[in-house]
């Protein structure tokens, strides 16, 4: 056999050769050229890579791509089998097959009034129970019917939890904070394990009229139990009223784990319940997302899920050529594995939207931030990137220097919202009109400065300004027409989506999160020590650490 022919011969056709082989080419050639001024198909490819979903668009004409290589990306997801295991994921299947669970938190937006997909029906009605006895709560508050252990209405609710426990509920809160709240409660969160934001809460809200949500779906996370430890102690000592009778009165529990509720003095008609098949991470549509709906009212916490809802719909039915979420996936996918850009930037042009970045840090990185595959062996190529951003016109003034002219390249997603309802004077009203305008403005202008780079410079400036911008940067923008509870529900549930598509492209299972699992055991021995202040030494594993213990242990005395 003639071995030197043998190791000559090309490598076999695959969706993934192919598409290495078109980054190369298109690694090659500037974003600019791809963009191509204003030919007519330049106009055309842009408008080929714009996709408008309801009241929300998604333009990806800024990315590094034709629609040749959506044609190849959705062969490669068609031949990892994106859309059975789509299929299965809907039908309850143990998708999360290291915890042999189902992924079904679409069934907690699932609506009563429509079939569920075979395979979720008792899932769904399970949820649609809970969401029955989420809204009797909400409503007993907003009636001003709920009495704490004093007997004075309750008028504030403090959410205690942490990760999917706190920051979709957050994240919710803050951006659809201008809407019309129910006057009969305030909501707080709480999720460092410091105290830090709880002790302010504690000084300024009054402990007889405060709520405590206890929000853990393993009902174990120290960073939550300890929380709600101090909260329960601060109002029994407030009140001079014993622990117990507090938690009878002024605690909910919303957990996967009635038993621990139970267990912890948390009568059963104050407990919420979701199943261990919807994740953390996933779970802002279970009664995690109680205090919105104490806060919003149930109106506005439907219209999230029905927002959420459509988005599922759209996934499951549309071609993977026009469903957003695979899109999404497909061209993240892109970036990182085939143009091997290792970081992505979440840039909200909205202050409301401030937490957004933190949640999609979780919801990526904690689903496909691992290198083993299903198959138990080492993934060899890239997986999810490294996600961080910031509120993008703040974020001017800080880190997008480094974008413009530093040495890194970064891929992006913009978003924006294009209109924004206000109610104030006609005076205020205009000048917030122009500073909305002044943030979109901005925003399409970075998107532009990111992907073109000198080329953005218009002609009759370019002799003024020094060269070195290096665009390059390929970015999305996502518009949403207005910032309400429907396009942020549709919104999340994009990027969910879009997390499950690209696990089954790195073939990841996106459920688990084993290794914060591995941090949470290893702190626990060392508060032991701390606690205890005497050192295991065969416990600890480093010297470094070890010096550490000491020190504390030397300025705590
Ligand atoms: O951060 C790890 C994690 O397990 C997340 O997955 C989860 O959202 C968070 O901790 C909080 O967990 P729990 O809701 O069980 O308190």
């Amino acid at each position: 056999m003639n071995v030197s022919k043998l190791s000559r011969s090309p490598r076999a056709y695959t969706p993934v050769t192919a598409l290495d082989a078109h980054a190369e080419q298109l690694q090659a050639q500037p974003l600019s050229d791809l963009l191509g001024g204003d030919t007519l198909s330049a106009q055309q490819r842009a408008s080929d890579l714009a996709f408008t979903f309801g009241s929300l668009h998604v333009d990806f004409s800024k990315q590094r791509i034709t629609p040749h290589t959506l044609k190849l990306l959705s062969d490669w997801a068609r031949s990892c089998g994106v859309e059975t295991k789509r299929t299965a994921l809907f039908a309850g299947k143990n998708v999360n097959t290291s915890e042999r669970r189902a992924a079904l938190h679409m069934a907690a937006r699932w609506p009563s009034t429509k079939k569920p997909p075979s395979g979720m029906e008792s899932a769904a009605t399970f949820c649609q129970q809970q969401q029955a006895r989420l809204a009797e709560m909400v409503a007993r508050v907003h009636e001003g019917q709920w009495f704490g252990a004093t007997g004075q209405t309750i008028t504030d609710v403090v959410h205690i939890g942490v990760g999917g426990s706190d920051l979709g509920p957050k994240l919710i809160s803050e951006a659809l904070a201008d809407r019309p709240s129910h006057e009969k409660a305030s909501v707080h969160y709480v999720s460092t394990m410091d105290g830090a934001q709880l002790l302010p809460l504690m000084e300024r809200l009054n402990p007889a009229t405060t709520l405590l949500v206890l929000a853990s779906k393993s009902f174990t996370t120290a960073d939550t139990q300890f929380n709600v430890r101090t909260a329960l102690a601060w109002l029994s000592e407030a009140l001079e009223i014993d622990v117990p009778t507090v938690c009878r009165y002024q605690l909910v529990g919303v957990s996967s784990k009635p038993e621990k509720m139970t267990d912890f003095g948390i009568p059963e008609a104050h407990q919420l319940v979701f199943k261990d098949w919807i994740g953390g991470r996933f779970s802002l549509w279970s009664p995690i997302g109680v205090s919105v709906a104490m806060q919003l009212g149930m109106e506005a916490f439907n219209a999230l899920l029905a927002g959420a809802h459509a988005m599922d719909q759209h996934f499951l039915d549309a071609p993977l050529e026009e469903n957003l979420p695979a899109l999404m996936a497909l061209v993240g996918a892109w970036n990182c594995q085939f143009l091997n850009i290792p970081t992505h930037a979440v840039l909200p042009y909205d202050g409301r939207l401030k937490s957004f970045s933190a949640y999609l840090q979780q919801l990526e990185m904690e689903s496909n931030g691992k290198s083993v595959g299903l198959d138990g062996r080492s993934v060899n190529h890239a997986t999810c990137p490294i996600i961080w951003g910031d509120v993008g016109p703040n974020a001017q003034h800080a880190f997008y220097q480094l974008l413009h002219q530093g040495g890194h390249t970064v891929s992006a997603d913009f978003v924006a919202v294009a209109k924004r309802d206000v109610t104030a004077t006609d005076d205020v009203s205009s000048s917030l009109c122009a500073q909305e305008q002044l943030t979109l403005a901005n925003c399409l202008a970075q998107s532009q400065l990111f992907a073109l780079g000198d080329d953005a410079i218009p002609a009759t400036l370019r002799g003024h300004m020094a060269q070195g911008y290096r665009g390059n940067h390929p970015n999305s923008l996502l518009l949403l027409k207005e910032l309400n509870a429907w396009g942020i529900g549709a919104l999340l549930a994009l990027y969910e989506h879009k997390v499950f598509v690209q696990s089954v492209l790195w073939n990841l299972n996106p459920f688990d999160q084993p290794g914060v699992e591995l941090g949470k055991q290893l702190a626990t021995s060392l508060y032991e020590m701390l606690a205890g202040e005497t050192l295991a030494h065969n416990n600890v594993k480093d010297p470094s650490t070890e010096q550490l213990l000491c020190k504390i242990n030397e300025w705590r005395q």
